[in-house]
């Protein structure tokens, strides 16, 4: 098992689409990866056992879990039952090594619970990645306003609060994920009342807040940009359902107009993905919405649409290359912009290989569509490129390998499988004839 953020390992796993399929059938949406990490992490506040039901199968959680180990606890996977069990001993360790902190970058999420449970964190800093440069500036200021003195040497933060945290007013000035999520996390557990302005809303912080309500948190404003937190001394475990993964939904979306097919998303929340809903909406797509999901019919060539990805209810940064890929098919060109990663259009280089009228100019991706790609060997360097990279494929003339399959295994549980189950001509190969 490969975990690495960086380029894929000579040798490893190479998904190898046919291009050609429409793509007809019904998918099950799995817990957020996104959310579930956190949530883990959020566990080790309370002794006892936490249970999260409907965990992904994907392999960062099998890095969360070896955190959560290395720090004391005991955490049981249920693969079938798809849950995942932390038991969390009265004390816990305080210490997150760069082993497992560069394999993930949610593993930053224990920082505030360590903090809050122990008084000491002690985490790698985690560094960029293939998506860009990935900063822990704001999680820092945000432990700091709650009382914890930082630091860092050889590679490592450094939190101490050996006295406790108390309640502080926190302003962030971009709602940054992680930050919000360990602000709350701290805040939890300190005492007296901590404000939260600009939090990121983004649907898996309303999850984690949810979780800690129901583990005894006080917490208002669920969902808003304004959280007010009133610490409590204790929290306890709890049995938590995780929310259901929007990105994938998203990705399923994409692919049934892109193949002109006809995907019923099942276990997706569409308020999630209005603004996703609505651009899909305009490039062509035929939407319904179902109780527990949507229905994606592509008719035809879809039509090319702007994009400008934002922090949430802004279009998802996560869902970028895969719009990038449906463009690079459209009739019409569009201009998508990225707003928030740096390096997130490193991908595009690749889909030029197979074809695709792309010109980037700084935070900007200009896309000229046409009616097909054609195939070529492509490397995926994250998650979400990866996925990009196989949706065009699946539209492309030929047969496409998509290098570093192992990035596309940590968001996307049985990503062949499920494309086979819709018609795709889609399998894993250990290696490529030359
Ligand atoms: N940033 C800083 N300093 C900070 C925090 C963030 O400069 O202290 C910058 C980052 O470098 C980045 C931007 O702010 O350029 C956004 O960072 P944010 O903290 O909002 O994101 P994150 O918590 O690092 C999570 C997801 C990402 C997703 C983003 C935005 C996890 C584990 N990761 O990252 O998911 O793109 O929110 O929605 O939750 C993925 O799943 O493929 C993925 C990259």
């Amino acid at each position: 098992m490969s975990l690495s953020t960086d380029s894929a390992a000579p040798g490893g796993d190479v998904f190898r689409v046919v291009g050609g399929a429409r793509l007809v059938g019904e998918v099950r949406v799995p817990a957020a990866k996104n959310s579930v990490l956190k949530l883990m992490a959020a566990a080790l506040l309370a002794p006892g056992r936490t249970t999260l039901t409907g965990a992904p199968d994907i392999d960062d959680l099998d890095v969360m879990a070896s955190l959560l180990t290395s720090l004391g606890c005991e955490v049981t996977r249920d693969r079938d039952a798809a849950t995942v069990a932390i038991d969390v001993p009265e004390e816990i360790g305080h210490r997150a090594d760069y082993d497992l902190v560069r394999r993930i970058r949610a593993s930053t999420a224990v920082l505030g619970p360590l903090v809050a449970r122990t008084g000491s964190a002690d985490l790698a800093l985690p560094g960029g990645d293939a998506i860009g440069s990935r900063g822990i500036d704001m999680h820092i200021d945000a432990l700091t306003a709650l009382g914890a003195q930082c630091s860092s040497d050889h590679g490592y933060l450094h939190a101490h609060a050996p006295e406790g945290l108390r309640g502080a007013r926190i302003a962030f000035d971009f709602p940054s994920v992680g930050a919000t999520e360990n602000a709350v996390l701290a805040a939890v557990l300190a005492r007296g009342v901590t404000t939260v302005t600009n939090a990121a809303r983004e649907p898996e912080i309303a999850d984690l807040c949810q979780m800690l309500v129901s583990m005894g948190a006080q917490i208002d404003g669920i969902g808003s940009a304004t959280l007010t937190i009133r610490g409590v001394e204790r929290l306890s475990p709890t049995v938590h359902a995780t929310v259901p993964d929007r990105i994938v939904a998203g990705t399923w979306a994409v692919a049934a107009l892109m193949t002109r097919g006809d995907i019923t998303i099942r276990n997706a929340d569409a308020t999630h993905l209005s603004l996703v809903l609505t651009k899909l909406s305009s490039a062509g797509a035929d939407i319904t919405v179902l109780e527990d999901g949507f229905r994606v019919v592509g008719r035809g060539q879809p039509t090319a649409v702007e994009v400008v990805t934002l922090p949430y209810p802004g279009f998802p940064t996560d869902l970028q290359p895969m719009m990038i890929a449906l463009n690079s098919v459209s009739d019409g060109a569009a201009m998508v912009t990225e707003n928030i990663y740096e390096s997130r259009f490193r991908f595009v280089n690749e889909l030029t290989r197979l074809g695709a009228d792309i010109r980037t100019d700084g935070h900007h991706a200009f896309v000229r569509g046409q009616t097909r790609l054609s195939a070529a060997p492509v490397e995926a360097t994250d998650i979400r490129a990866g996925a990009g990279l196989v949706l065009a494929g699946l539209v492309a003339d030929g047969v496409t390998h998509v290098y570093g399959a192992h990035h596309i295994d940590r968001g996307y549980a049985g990503f062949a499988e499920i494309l086979q189950s819709l018609g795709a001509d889609v399998t894993r190969v250990s290696e490529v004839a030359p």
